[in-house]
């Protein structure tokens, strides 16, 4: 009946409107909880604050987010904890936002993430529990930071991830166990960093990886005994390293498929170097130096050789190559680089019989020599350690994750060191016990501990040898605990101590050269918050010439010996922060210095006098002076600073002027706030800096009068200044220190940019190369300049 259906109509019609209305309310309701800054998806749970300049993640975020990107901020630290309140979250994206550190635990409770990306941030140290939480984890991209340091034990925690990324960072060395825990682990980029040396067991435990990139990186030999535990690693991308020969059985990878060894300075291959690599198929030597090569024994199923962009001599002396690759149909690419009449030939369409010899051809004995030389050199490589692994508990009150070689007492108030782990054991952390002494071979048959903790442990005596037959020891801590003073056997027997953490203690002394001696690898002494009045004598960092950061911040230094720092020619970072210095310590350099970053700040210096930076004016990139009450600087005192310097800190200083910085121009960073400038015209040039739009420049006017208190940036005293007549090239300048006023043309905000982020550290990095092993003989000392020159050098051959 038509009345009934209508009212059918009706009720249906109804109940649709309901819906719809509950529908709007969800709606309405989830956005009304959008976080303001942000734009929110409440139907695919998304909330993305792009670019919004968030100093932290915002606490108010919906609970119930799945996706959330904070790309483009300005995060600077991520704390403990900071992601405790969005749960759900399986995709975070923190691209471009200014982050320095990852403290540990920052994304404890993001139990379902699957997506991590840390891009293009300046994230420098993975800590050891910078990734705790993130059990689902599956890709984590760190890829454009400057790591250059990942702790033993930073991935423990990830073990679900299938692909870490860290291309384009500033790692150097890889040590033991480096990246324990990933289980799971498909693919691992390392490309684009510095590598110069992999510890042996640096790739141990990593049972399921597939793919290692290692491309573009500093590696002179092929890692042999490394590689040798990636036993599933079926693509191996080894280009553009300075490779420069392939010796005896150099590759041992019994799955391997897939191998680049491109772009490398490749001079000769042996024939048996792939010879435990029974699988592999594709082989790639294009753009290498080689001139010859004999058949390739071990893998049974080449397929492919690409030798494109080799100087190939076509002769007698690869017709057997030629012969083998026909017989074995494998795909040989390239062409003859010469004699003449076959020069562009394709290798493959050359005739065995037409490679021929006219009498002697005079290369092969020079190869022959170089060949043995190098053999020589890469048989030198470390055997491995292989120890019999036997059961035994772990000890009362500690927590030992034998899969993860992982044994834990922090904080359980033992007041003796515990025996009883695993001999096998690799991360040992004993921090906030109360052991007071720590006797004579304290950790006795744990000759695999990479890591040791023992800071704020109440230490106030070690005895020799506490440390002996830590062979593999690459990280100690001791800091927060209370010596006075180190014996000089102290360290004696734990030869590999990279990092040494003995900040605040309560040393009077700097440690004598007899305690440094055992360390011949330190590469990190920190030494801060201690009671040090003085650097000497001038030998004292000798025995550890490799050192690369020296940490001094919060002593009482007063003085600092002629020449202290010159037996550490790769220091990169000095902190002197907080000490009690009256003149920067210009004569403790050596002549050829790496200094990269020199902190300064807070101490009494008044006055900086001229060429005070000299020593290491071409390698420094970051100069921190703050709040030294620093009054005057020399017209002369930043001589020899150039485009490398991009950071120049002078906050809260009693400067009423500054020196001319047009010779800066790299600077991406100035800071002058709190100082009293004169806003005249004298100041002119560094309006311009902060005009030039590359730089970040905080400036505040002390004066003239009225504009007191006023940015640099804003005031409009500078528009009379002589040189901001735009056209007119001839303006005098009116004083010594306008001269500058030509900065300007100087500054072109991009090339300084280009020329300042990214080629220079890397040049550093590669002139501060030989750092953990000596290397053998090819590369001794030598001038910056001359291993510049040859660097162009070898770009000019390839070319
Ligand atoms: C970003 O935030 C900082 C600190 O909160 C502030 O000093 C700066 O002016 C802000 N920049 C912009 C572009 O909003
Ligand atoms: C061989 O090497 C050249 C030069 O690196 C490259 O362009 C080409 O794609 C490679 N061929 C194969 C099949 O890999
Ligand atoms: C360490 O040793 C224990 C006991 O021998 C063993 O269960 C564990 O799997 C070992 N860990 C590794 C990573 O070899
Ligand atoms: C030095 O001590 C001061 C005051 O205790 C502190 O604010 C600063 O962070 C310390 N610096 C370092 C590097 O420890």
């Amino acid at each position: 009946m038509p009345v009934s259906y209508a009212q059918m109509c009706a009720s249906i019609r109804g109940w649709k409107v309901t819906v719809l209305l509950l529908l709007i309310a969800a709606h309405l309701g989830l956005s009304g909880k959008c976080t303001r800054p942000c734009s929110c998806d409440p139907r695919k749970l998304t909330v993305a604050c792009v670019n919004k300049n968030l100093t932290q993640v915002p606490p108010t975020i919906d609970e119930i987010t799945v996706k959330l990107d904070l790309r483009k901020n300005n995060l600077q630290e991520l704390p403990r904890g900071a992601f405790l309140h969005t749960p759900y979250l399986t995709h975070l994206n923190l691209q471009a936002s200014n982050i320095r550190s990852v403290r540990e635990g920052a994304f404890r409770g993001l139990g379902r993430l699957v997506h991590l990306n840390l891009a293009h941030n300046n994230i420098d140290v993975l800590y050891q529990e910078s990734f705790d939480g993130l059990l689902s984890l599956k890709q984590l991209i760190l890829d454009h930071n400057r790591v250059e340091e990942i702790r033993p034990g930073a991935f423990t925690q990830v073990g679900s991830l299938n692909l870490l990324s860290l291309a384009h960072n500033r790692l150097v060395y890889l040590p033991n166990m480096v990246f324990q825990g990933l289980l799971n682990i498909q693919w691992l980029k390392l490309s684009h960093n510095a590598l110069n040396n992999l510890a042996t067991e640096a790739f141990a435990s990593l049972f399921t990886l597939t793919r290692l990139s290692l491309d573009h990186n500093e590696l002179q030999f092929f890692p042999t005994q490394t590689m040798t535990r990636l036993v599933e690693v079926t693509h191996l991308e080894m280009s553009h390293n300075p490779m420069i020969y392939l010796g005896e059985e150099a590759v041992s990878m019994s799955k391997l498929t897939h191998l680049s060894l491109d772009h490398m300075s490749l001079q000769d291959l042996s024939n048996t170097a792939l010879i435990h690599a029974p699988l592999l198929s594709h082989l790639d030597l294009s753009h290498n130096q080689l001139r010859s090569i004999e058949p390739i024994s071990g893998p049974k199923e080449l397929s492919m050789l690409n030798l494109t962009a080799n100087p190939m001599y076509c002769n007698c002396h690869l017709r057997p190559l030629r012969e083998w690759a026909q017989e074995g149909h494998i795909q040989l690419l390239g062409a003859c680089a010469g004699p003449p009449h076959l020069s562009d030939e394709p290798l493959a369409a050359v005739e065995p019989a037409d490679l021929r010899c006219r009498g002697r051809e005079g290369l092969t004995k020079e190869e022959l020599e170089e060949t043995e030389a190098s053999v020589a050199v890469a048989g030198a490589q470390e055997p491995s350690a292989t120890k019999p692994k036997k059961s035994e508990n772990c000890p009362d009150d500690c927590d030992c994750a034998p899969e993860a070689q992982h044994a834990t007492c922090e904080g359980r108030g033992h007041t003796k060191v515990p025996s009883g782990f695993l001999k096998n054991t690799s991360l040992l952390d004993l921090r906030a016990n109360h052991f007071h002494n720590l006797p004579t071979n304290s950790f006795r048959g744990l000759a695999d501990v990479v890591s040791l903790r023992l800071d704020q442990c109440k230490i106030r005596e070690i005895e020799s040898g506490a440390f002996r037959g830590m062979k593999t020891l690459l990280y100690l801590y001791l800091s927060d605990n209370d010596l006075t003073s180190l014996e000089p056997d102290t360290f004696a027997g734990a030869p590999q101590i990279n990092y040494l953490h003995l900040e605040g203690n309560r040393l009077l002394e700097f440690p004598s050269v007899a305690t440094l001696t055992p360390m011949p690898s330190l590469l990190e002494l920190h030494l801060d918050r201690n009671a040090i009045s003085r650097l000497e004598p001038a030998a004292m960092l000798s025995p550890v010439s490799m050192l690369r950061a020296l940490h001094l911040a919060n002593n009482t230094i007063e003085s600092v010996a002629p020449n202290a720092f010159e037996p550490a020619p790769h220091l990169e970072k000095l902190d002197l922060g907080d000490n009690k210095l009256t003149e920067v310590p210009t004569k403790a350099f050596g002549d050829d210095h790496l200094l990269r970053e020199l902190r300064l700040s807070g101490n009494a210096i008044r006055w900086v006098g001229p060429k005070a930076f000299l020593p290491v004016a071409e390698s420094l990139q970051h100069l921190y002076m703050d709040g030294t009450g620093l009054a005057k600087m020399s017209k002369d005192s930043l001589a020899g600073l150039g485009s490398g310097l991009l950071t120049l800190s002078l906050g809260g200083n009693q400067l009423e002027s500054v020196p001319s910085l047009s010779a800066l121009t790299g600077l991406q960073s100035v800071n002058l706030a709190d100082n009293p400038l004169q806003c005249d015209c004298s100041l002119a040039p560094l309006r311009k800096l902060i005009d030039s739009m590359s730089v970040k420049v905080s400036a505040t006017c002390g004066g003239p009068g009225d504009i007191q208190g006023q940015s640099v940036k804003e005031v409009s005293v500078f528009q009379t200044c002589p040189g901001n007549e735009e056209p007119s090239p001839t303006t005098p300048p009116a004083t010594e220190d306008s001269s500058p006023v030509k900065a300007p043309k100087k500054i072109k905000p991009k090339p300084a940019l280009l020329e300042g982020v990214k080629p220079k550290p890397s040049k550093a990095k590669a002139k501060a190369k030989p750092l953990e092993r000596p290397r053998p003989s090819v590369l001794p000392k030598e001038g910056k300049k001359s291993k510049k020159t040859k660097k162009n050098e070898k770009k000019n051959e390839k070319e």
